[in-house]
């Protein structure tokens, strides 16, 4: 499956803590867009689409949601609560997030600006296109 945690290298003192994202260094794409999901009510699933063509990575800044991954052969699901780890999601992968809690600010990185016709957001079309990729 085209997903992945990425740990990234936490500069903490007793000040507190940093970690800096950069283009092809952490982060493996060229960031050209960046959105952030916060004020989830508990009790909301959201996402529900693939990507055709778009790399992203999510990082629970605070709080924590669980990411429910399928690459059309399996599901499974990831929790997100620790800023220091991001989830690497890349082209064709369903995503729907849940649980989130009521501190949860979600960062994503993308490598692509917005584009709805990029988006699949049908679960069928989904399984169809992305059968058609493998075989
Ligand atoms: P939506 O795709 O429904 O969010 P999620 O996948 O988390 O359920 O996006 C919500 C709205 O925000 C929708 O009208 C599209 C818009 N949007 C942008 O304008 N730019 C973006 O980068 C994103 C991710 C969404």
């Amino acid at each position: 499956m085209e997903t992945r945690i990425l740990n990234f290298n936490e500069f903490g003192d007793d000040r507190g803590c940093l970690i800096s994202l950069e283009s092809m260094k952490n982060i493996p794409f060229e960031i050209e867009r960046v959105y952030y999901i916060y004020k989830t009510k508990s009790e909301v699933t959201r996402g529900y689409h693939a990507h055709r063509d778009l790399k992203q990575v999510a990082i629970a800044l605070s709080g924590s949601c669980t990411f429910v991954l399928d690459d059309g052969l399996s599901r499974n699901e990831v929790i997100l609560d620790d800023p220091t780890k991001g989830l690497l999601i890349c082209s064709m992968i369903w995503r729907e997030m849940k649980l989130f809690s009521d501190d949860c600010i979600l960062l994503v990185l993308a490598n692509h600006n917005y584009n709805e016709e990029d988006y699949i957001r049908d679960y069928s079309s989904f399984l169809k296109e992305v059968r058609n990729i493998c075989n």
